[in-house]
């Protein structure tokens, strides 16, 4: 839109080529009839034959639908760090997500910790911190791929009797490469054979220089399984995220990345989704990759039904025409025909896509064959 050969100049002008050239010529340009010129160029010769160019502006619908507005500093507020847990096989990420999620046990709920969804908060000192139950990979290949970067804090566990290993290693570049905050959990401490020094020691190997030793990464040893040291690791994430200075505006239309999603017989496409800014309410329609359609329930972590979701957030949420990848960045929208459109738009382009891809497969195989 911005440029125009001289041959479609000419014809909109209703001008002969060589006359559109001369006058080009004129203006010091020189091109020839399959050339290009620029909106300003075009402009000065439509001027000279008594017209004018109208200059289009192409607006797409993403940038009608969507709330592009920075956010004031002023208007911002602190939220709650989103962590992840990632390390190698067998260290413990699970026991130390299930060791966490413990903690959240009240008096009121003694023994039934209800946990419906793939991100959960707990509280600690008083402040909250959400933990995305997504093995740390894949919240970082998968999500990333779409653009999604959820996670602020990424806990990298490491077992005091196995030491740093090849996935270790992979999560701490992952972790890097995504810009991700890494705190050390030294796990296993109950063991005997447990050497949390020669963990540090390896760690330095990786640029993750304790603070004891004088640099700035947070280790921690703890024992997922007798729960030793867990409140510790809570209060530094919490450290660690009063440093980075997390901040959210709650006062607008939410928008962040879907979880996890499934298709459940009686409610249609369910989606744990995160609220990363903006608060999102019953009824508001969102757009999620393809997935259109109102927040008909929204659950929290307890599966309780809740109004309105802040940042740092997550939530089950139903009333999606379809069920949306884990990753596909969503943002509530004030126009939900248009967020329809768009939506067809995206299925249309993502059937191209595959439709391309296929076609050089078929081809493949026709030359394999061969
Ligand atoms: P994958 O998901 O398979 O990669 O493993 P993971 O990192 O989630 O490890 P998981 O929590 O499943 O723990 C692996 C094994 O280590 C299990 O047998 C746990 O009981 C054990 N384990 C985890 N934490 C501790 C701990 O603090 N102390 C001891 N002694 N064993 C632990
Ligand atoms: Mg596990």
């Amino acid at each position: 839109p911005d440029e125009i050969t001289v041959g479609e100049l000419a014809s909109r002008l209703k001008q002969t080529a060589s006359n559109v050239i001369k006058k080009l010529m004129g203006l010091g340009v020189m091109a020839s009839v399959s050339e290009v010129v620029d909106y300003d160029t075009a402009a000065l010769v439509a001027e000279e034959f008594g017209a004018k160019v109208e200059h289009e502006v192409h607006v797409t619908i993403e940038e009608r639908l969507f709330e592009d507005v920075a956010d004031d500093p002023g208007v911002l507020e602190e939220r709650p760090p989103v962590v992840v847990v990632m390390g190698h096989v067998d260290h413990g990420k699970t026991s130390i997500l299930d060791a966490i999620r413990k903690t959240r046990v009240t008096a009121g709920e003694a023994g039934g910790i209800t946990q419906a969804i793939g991100a959960y908060q707990v509280e600690a000192g008083g402040k909250a911190i959400t933990f995305l139950d997504t093995p740390g990979h894949e919240a970082f290949t998968s999500m990333r791929a779409r653009g999604a970067d959820l996670t602020d804090i990424a806990v990298l566990v490491v077992a005091a009797d196995d030491g740093i290993m090849p996935q270790t290693i992979e999560s701490i570049n992952h972790a890097k490469a995504a810009g991700t905050t890494i705190i050390v959990a030294i796990n296993k401490m109950d063991k005997p054979q447990a050497n949390p020094e020669q963990v540090k020691e390896q760690l330095t190997k990786y640029e993750l220089v304790p603070e004891e030793w004088g640099g700035d990464t947070i280790c921690v040893p703890v024992s997922a399984l007798t729960g030793q040291g867990i409140p510790d690791l809570l209060e530094n994430i919490n450290l660690l995220a009063e440093v980075k200075e997390l901040r959210a505006n709650p006062n607008r239309r939410a928008k962040g990345a879907v979880v996890e999603a499934r298709l459940d017989k009686g409610q249609g496409p369910v989606a744990t989704i995160l609220v990363q800014n903006g608060t999102l309410k019953k009824g508001d329609c969102i757009i999620a990759g393809t997935a259109v359609g109102r927040v008909r329930v929204m659950r929290n972590d307890k599966g309780e039904p809740i109004e309105t979701a802040g940042p740092s957030t997550p939530v089950e949420i139903t009333g999606l025409t379809e069920v949306p990848a884990a990753g596909d960045l969503f943002e509530a929208v004030a126009d939900e025909r248009l967020a329809r459109e768009l939506a067809d738009q995206r299925a249309a382009k993502q059937k191209e896509e595959q439709w391309g891809s296929y076609q050089k497969v078929t081809l493949d195989n026709l030359f394999s064959q061969i």
